[in-house]
């Protein structure tokens, strides 16, 4: 059986030089250290581990695949950036330290932002320059920015400002969980069967699977708002009723929440197990998404 905790130690680790070894060494110093300072205050690095396991389940991978995966980790690390900033949730702690625009000021912080976004598509352009790999990398820009753009991320963020103050019904807080969340998540899992070289059929597989585990990824993260700890998250707790944000514990309660984040876990193992390959990695990885307490 994987002992999934060492699993995660070890790809943090590895993903960790890789981040900051593609950082470009020629960009004005205060960008340079507002994008080092979010991407070294850590993070559970949950995207770009997925995009590992999802083609360890398929077929070997190499130092390619780990710099490919680290373009994930841009567009989340930017995203949070973004979402912190005084215009949108206006926080002032992520990841355990102050956030980028309290130490940085707001104009750095948009253009750290901007310059992880734009980082993680010369990832991937440079992904597409090793042998074989061009169409891969076509397909894996598509999806990513498919899933960051207007119709993914940016659509799912903008839904979510607008919904604050509102009664919303589950179906709509739900669209809102898939585009601001699950639409990343399920870039990097496919992103990851896309380099393994992974069928249609087993893209589909693991289409559902990232889907499910995705939106429930997001509960979440709303339950641990309500019932969590800063010490442990690294970011304010309570901010989301402060904010009279649209989640599902504000509408649904916190049990029935939980029970519609177990429902969906559910959805993804069975996917995931539709598989023909050694799919536990996958499930260990999506039981920690829904156990996690951080
Ligand atoms: C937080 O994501 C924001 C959401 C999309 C829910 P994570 O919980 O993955 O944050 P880090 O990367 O570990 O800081
Ligand atoms: C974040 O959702 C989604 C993103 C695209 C960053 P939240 O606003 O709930 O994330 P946290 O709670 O600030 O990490
Ligand atoms: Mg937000
Ligand atoms: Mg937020
Ligand atoms: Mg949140």
């Amino acid at each position: 059986m994987v002992n999934i905790d060492q699993y995660l130690q070890e790809k943090r680790e590895i993903i960790n030089v890789a981040l900051l070894k593609q950082l470009p060494d020629q960009a004005p110093t205060a960008l340079s250290e507002a994008m080092r300072y979010s991407l070294e205050a850590g993070g559970k690095r949950l995207r770009p581990i997925l995009t590992l396991a999802a083609a360890e389940t398929i077929s070997d991978i190499d130092d390619n695949t780990v710099n490919l995966a680290c373009a994930l980790e841009y567009i989340h690390t930017y995203s949070l950036i973004h979402d912190d900033l005084p215009a949108m949730d206006n926080s002032s702690l992520r990841r355990g330290v102050p956030t980028c625009h309290c130490v940085y000021g707001d104009a750095m912080a948009i253009l750290a932002g901007d310059a992880l976004l734009t980082l993680a598509f010369e990832t991937v352009a440079h992904y597409g320059q090793m042998e074989g790999n061009a169409v891969k990398a076509v397909n894996i820009g598509t999806q990513l920015s498919e899933a960051a753009g207007m119709s993914g991320m940016i659509g799912g963020q903008v839904l979510d400002l607008e919904a604050e103050g509102k009664d919303l019904t589950v179906q709509e807080i739900e669209r809102i969980s898939e585009l601001k969340t699950g639409a990343l998540l399920r870039a990097a899992v496919i992103c990851g069967g896309i380099a393994a070289g992974a069928t249609e059929s087993e893209l589909g597989k693991l289409k559902v699977y990232a889907d499910n585990i995705g939106t429930a990824f997001q509960i979440i993260d709303d339950l641990l708002d309500c019932e969590g700890t800063t010490e442990e998250l690294g970011k304010p707790t309570g901010a989301d009723l402060e904010k009279a944000k649209a989640t599902y514990p504000a509408l649904l309660g916190t049990a029935k929440a939980r029970e519609k984040a177990i429902e969906l876990y559910d959805r993804s193992i069975k996917a995931v197990k539709e598989l023909n390959y050694d799919t536990e990695i996958l499930e260990e990885l999506a039981k920690k998404m829904i156990e996690r307490k951080s």
